[in-house]
């Protein structure tokens, strides 16, 4: 099963994924974690993608759709895998079909969770993650049940550097307007699948489960 999940910053993308890959074992592909993990040490890669995530800017294409391709080459993605954030422009989705075609495989699923843009402000400035295993929650809608401490591991939660209201703002501006094109050119290609994110997480897991496994039927 090769999947794509798309959403605006904020539309439950990570938190989906977090329960896709729990049941279907198959490897969770985020642009974003990637270009995290690079900041923290401290490579040539991270030091790029640190100037546009700070701005809530996209990374250049060719240094993320080459992130990707070096990503899916490996032995794990045989089985199928999970992109989360990628690709987030055309060029990137072209580059993606390129990729697959060279590997003799195509997507699957494109699954867009859809959220009322008026909800991804709280979302995102009230988010906060496990520093150790990097489970995500939320202050209002997924309280953990210790204040400051991960439900599943007992690591301290942390608020990411991005979600701040000023840089939120920006992220947001920055994804609605790439957001249009993109979910057009997989509409026209017969692979979108849109789901209403506005619902509780467990809710909008139900038709994401339902969806994927229906692949495997
Ligand atoms: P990335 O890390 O991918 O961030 P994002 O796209 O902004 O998405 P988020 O991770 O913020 O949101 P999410 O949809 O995963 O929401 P979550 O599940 O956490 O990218 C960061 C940056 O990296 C980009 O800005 C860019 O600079 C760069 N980058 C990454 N990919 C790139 C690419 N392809 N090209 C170029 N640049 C790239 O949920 C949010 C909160 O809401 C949580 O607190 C959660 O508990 C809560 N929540 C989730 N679902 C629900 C629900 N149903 N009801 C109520 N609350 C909910
Ligand atoms: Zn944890």
């Amino acid at each position: 099963m090769d999947l794509v999940l798309m959403g605006l910053p904020g539309a439950g993308k990570g938190t989906q994924a977090e329960m896709i890959i729990d049941r279907y074992g198959i490897p969770h592909i985020s642009t974003g974690d990637m270009f995290r993990a690079a900041m923290k040490e401290g490579t040539e890669l991270g030091m790029q993608a640190k100037k546009f995530m700070d701005a809530g800017e996209l990374v250049p294409d060719e240094v993320t759709i080459g992130i990707v391709r070096e990503r899916l080459a490996k032995s794990d993605c045989n089985k199928g895998f999970l992109l989360d954030g990628f690709p987030r422009t055309v060029p990137q989705a072209e580059a993606l079909d390129n990729i697959l075609q060279e590997m003799d495989r195509s997507i699957d699923y494109v699954i867009h969770i859809d959220v009322d843009r008026n909800k991804l402000l709280a979302r995102l400035t009230g988010r906060r993650i496990c520093r150790n295993c990097g489970a995500t929650y939320h202050m209002v809608f997924n309280r953990p049940q210790q204040d400051g401490a991960c439900d599943k591991c007992g690591g301290e939660l942390y608020q990411r550097e991005d979600d701040n209201e000023d840089t939120v703002a920006n992220r947001l501006e920055v994804n609605i307007a790439q957001q249009e094109p993109l979910l057009e050119y997989y509409s026209n290609n017969g692979v979108l699948q849109t789901i209403d994110g506005n619902r509780d997480i467990g809710v909008v897991f139900q038709d994401v489960d339902e969806l994927i496994g229906s692949l495997s039927e």
